[in-house]
Order: structure tokens, then C-alpha cells, then sequence
């Protein structure tokens, strides 16, 4: 059901995805995994940091999805940075999660001076067809400008945390205009934000729920967005947002929501890259 968007290096990337943060016991991610399925999700996004990439694989196996039906993002965690603890370190993720390629591999974190390294695997990586795209996540501009000076190819994805309360818009129109495609990581605000009178507004007039609201701002944006529930029915409302269409007004009205508020941590900056240009 989901949208595809096609990335700078020409695969297709459902918009909507389903988030697998905290999503623990082998039980529990069978049975999400499953219900996102039926649902008509088909983009899965764990990472090394999350510490389920095992049961990832394990479900995947035991629901008997094909391969080609999915797409699966996982990110390089902090410790595996450099060239080759991130080369040994995917090859791992790999054995885990019971697969030969990755759809979409992310650095999770900007770490100045491991990124080049990171980064140079991560071209090699693609080379070999282990990764079929590659991108960052929680990189800022300056982030992505300092790549840029070195990188053979850009990153396709920039995965940062985008809500109504954050709404990012100076760093998407970047990301925008080098061909990058922006996703949201705690696209709900880690539910902090579904309470806000106006998107209940907007809600009665389309007969939807806040969180619906939302999700369906996050897609008229042009942004890939991975809400993530452990509720079989707000796994099948969060996937439930193709009937309906938010006005000009409407989407104004929450992008006027924005406080810069972060419910996550804070990209750190590189310092590196000030004293140098
Ligand atoms: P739960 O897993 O208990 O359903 P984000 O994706 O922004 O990090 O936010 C996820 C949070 O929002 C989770 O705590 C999740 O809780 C909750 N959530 C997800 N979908 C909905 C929904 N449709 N309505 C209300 N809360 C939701």
C-alpha cells in the first residue's frame, strides 16, 4: 500500500516503514512483524544498536516472507565505526539477520573522524552487494557537507528525528536539494505530541485519529517515516493513512507546531570541519 520512493541511486524505497526499536522477545517481533506484514507494511528498520537483528531473522524465517519482498534497513552502531570493524561488523548483522544483502545500511551516529573510514566501507560494501543502498542517519548539513569533500558517492538516506514538535525543515530542503531522501525516526514524537488539541482537530474532520494525522503529514511532506507500535491495532491504524487528504491549511497548521524540541539526543557537531574550511 505504501508509496515507493525512488532513491539517488535508483532503488525503490517504500515511504512508509515499520519501526523495530524496543521491539524485544523473540514472541513479540514474531508477532509484529507479522501483523505489520498483513498490514501492507514492507520496509523493516532495526539496527545493531537495537540488539534484535537475531530475531529479526528468526521471525522472517518462521513467517516464511520472501526475501524480495522486503526491504530491510539496519545502521552501524557507534563502536563499529572505522573501515574495518564496519565491514566485520555487517557481515555479522548479516549472519543475524539470515540474509546475503541489505536493502538500506546506515551509519547511525555521526562520530568525527571515523566517518570517512565508515563511509569508504560502506561504498565497498555496496561495490560488493552487500548493502543495495547506503546512507547516515543523524547527520546535520555540516555533516553531510564534510562527507561530501571526500565521498565517491552521497548517501541516499538521511534518517534523523522529524515530528510536528521538530520539524526539520531548513535540513530536509537541504537533504532535498542533494537528492537525499529524508526519513523520520520518532515520526509519533514518541507519542509526546498526539495530544495537541489541533490534530485532534483535524483528526474529527477526517474521521482519524492524532497519530493518523500526523503520519499522513510526514508522507504529503515527501518524508519516509517508521512509526513503530507494539499494538496490533495501532500497527494496522499507523498503516491506515491512504484514505484521506490533510488541506494546505491543515499541513501549515502543524508545521506551526514546531518548538525544535528533540525527544533523542543531539547530533554532535565536528569541530574538524570549522578549522579546516
Ligand atoms: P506502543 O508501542 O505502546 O503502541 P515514535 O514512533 O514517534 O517513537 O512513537 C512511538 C510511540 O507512540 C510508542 O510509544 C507507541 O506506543 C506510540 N504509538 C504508536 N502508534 C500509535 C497510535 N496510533 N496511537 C497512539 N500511540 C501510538
Amino acid at each position: 500500500k505504501s508509496n515507493l520512493l525512488t532513491l539517488a541511486d535508483g532503488n525503490k524505497m517504500p515511504q512508509e516503514g515499520f519501526g523495530l526499536y524496543k521491539v524485544d522477545g523473540q514472541e513479540t517481533m514474531t508477532e509484529s512483524i507479522q501483523n505489520a506484514y498483513q498490514d501492507g507494511y514492507r520496509l523493516f528498520d532495526t539496527a545493531q544498536l537495537y540488539g534484535n537483528e537475531a530475531e529479526v531473522g528468526m521471525a522472517l524465517q518462521k513467517l516464511a516472507i520472501p526475501r524480495k519482498d522486503i526491504f530491510v534497513t539496519t545502521k552501524v552502531s557507534e563502536d563499529n565505526q572505522g573501515y574495518d570493524r564496519a565491514i566485520a561488523s555487517v557481515k555479522e548483522s548479516l549472519k543475524k539477520l539470515q540474509m546475503d544483502y541489505i536493502d538500506l545500511l546506515l551509519v547511525h551516529w555521526p562520530i568525527q573522524r571515523a566517518f570517512f573510514d565508515t563511509w569508504r566501507a560502506f561504498e565497498d560494501l555496496k561495490k560488493a552487494g552487500l548493502a543495495k543502498s547506503i546512507g547516515v542517519s543523524n547527520f546535520e548539513m555540516i555533516h553531510l557537507q564534510y562527507l561530501a569533500t571526500q565521498a565517491h558517492e552521497m548517501p541516499v538516506v538521511d534518517q534523523i528525528e522529524l515530528h510536528p514538535l521538530l520539524t526539520q525543515k531548513p535540513l530536509f530542503k537541504f537533504n532535498h536539494d542533494h537528492h537525499i531522501v529524508t526519513q523520520a525516526w520518532s515520526p509519533l514524537g514518541r507519542g509526546a505530541v498526539l495530544n495537541e488539541a489541533v490534530l485532534k482537530e483535524i483528526g474529527d474532520r477526517h474521521h482519524k485519529s492524532p497519530a493518523q494525522v500526523i503520519l499522513r503529514w510526514h508522507l504529503q511532506s515527501g518524508v519516509s517515516f517508521i512509526p513503530k507500535s507494539v499494538h496490533e491495532a495501532r500497527i494496522a491504524q499507523n498503516a491506515d493513512i491512504y484514505d484521506f487528504e490533510l488541506t494546505n491549511d491543515e499541513m501549515q497548521q502543524i508545521n506551526a507546531l514546531n518548538e525544535y524540541k528533540r525527544t533523542g539526543r543531539e547530533p554532535e557537531l565536528v569541530y574538524e570541519y570549522n578549522k579546516q574550511y
